[in-house]
């Protein structure tokens, strides 16, 4: 975890839930959950949910993200959400998710006009980054991750740069393809990857200020050895975020590794 950051839990809800459903899991959420100073969660319904969810939620405790939008701000683009109606309902979106990546085919491009059009209405862009395991099996993990991340923040300043989450998910450990539990030190490796792509892109005081999260297959007892990671700011949990227990036990082990650092600092 880098110092002086808040902590970002982020549950991914996927394809998941009824409108009924996402109320009665936001329900049990806000009596599990504390708001804790500290810690941000962002909750990520799907699209139909967004609004009446927004509606429920106390916006001390909870924020709330897009799983994903369409990079025009409006037109004849049937069936597609634009980040302009997305304005003021969410404070984040998730951009370049790999199921979007793998399942509907959306290029570096794609993902980089996404990530400029989250950035052009005020809505944080969630930039998710990660290789499959055929690439990890060639030998191709630090290529990858070069490709998706300069692709994706090419059309930024740095002073926007700095608000970008990058999010580092290998596919094979996301529960959806195979789930494979990632080691600690694979994951700081692609993770100061990242920051030092950044740093030499856009300086030191951009790739210092960028919050870079892990996910892929986190739940309640892998939660804290991945915070424990240096450079690690936060999470972002698909599957163990639909139960209500997981969910609070991952923003648990957020506490725990805030209070493990006050300690150490004094
Ligand atoms: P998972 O999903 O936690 O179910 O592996 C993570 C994600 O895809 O964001």
């Amino acid at each position: 975890m880098s110092t002086m950051k808040r902590i970002l839990i982020v549950g991914n809800w996927k394809m998941n839930l009824t409108v009924h459903e996402a109320s009665l899991l936001v329900k049990r959420l806000h009596d599990k959950i504390q708001v804790h100073r500290d810690i941000e969660v962002v909750l990520a319904p799907s699209m139909l949910a967004l609004q009446p969810v927004s509606q429920e939620i106390d916006k001390r405790k909870f924020k709330l993200a897009a799983q994903d939008a369409f990079y025009k701000d409006e037109g004849a683009f049937t069936g597609e959400v634009s980040f302009t109606m997305l304005r003021g309902l969410v404070d984040y979106a998730i951009v370049g998710h790999s199921e979007r990546r793998i399942y509907f085919h959306e290029t570096l491009e794609v993902v980089r006009d996404k990530v400029k059009a989250a950035v052009r209405n005020d809505i944080t862009p969630i930039l998710c980054v990660g290789e499959t395991s055929r690439e990890k099996a060639a030998g191709e993990t630090s290529r990858v991750i070069h490709d998706q991340v300069t692709t994706a923040l090419s059309d930024l300043t740095p002073e926007e740069v700095e608000k970008v989450v990058i999010a580092y998910e290998p596919v094979w450990a996301i529960s959806t393809f195979g789930g494979e539990l990632a080691k600690p030190d694979a994951v700081k490796k692609t993770m100061d990857q990242i920051r030092n792509l950044v740093k030499e892109l856009y300086g030191a005081e951009t790739a210092e200020a960028l919050r870079v999260i892990y996910g892929g297959s986190v739940d309640d007892h892998t939660a804290g050895g991945y915070l424990a990671i240096e450079g690690v700011d936060g999470l972002l949990p698909g599957s163990a975020s639909l139960n209500y227990h997981k969910f609070a036990g991952i923003i648990d082990s957020a506490y725990r590794q805030l209070h493990k650092k006050d300690k150490q600092d004094g």
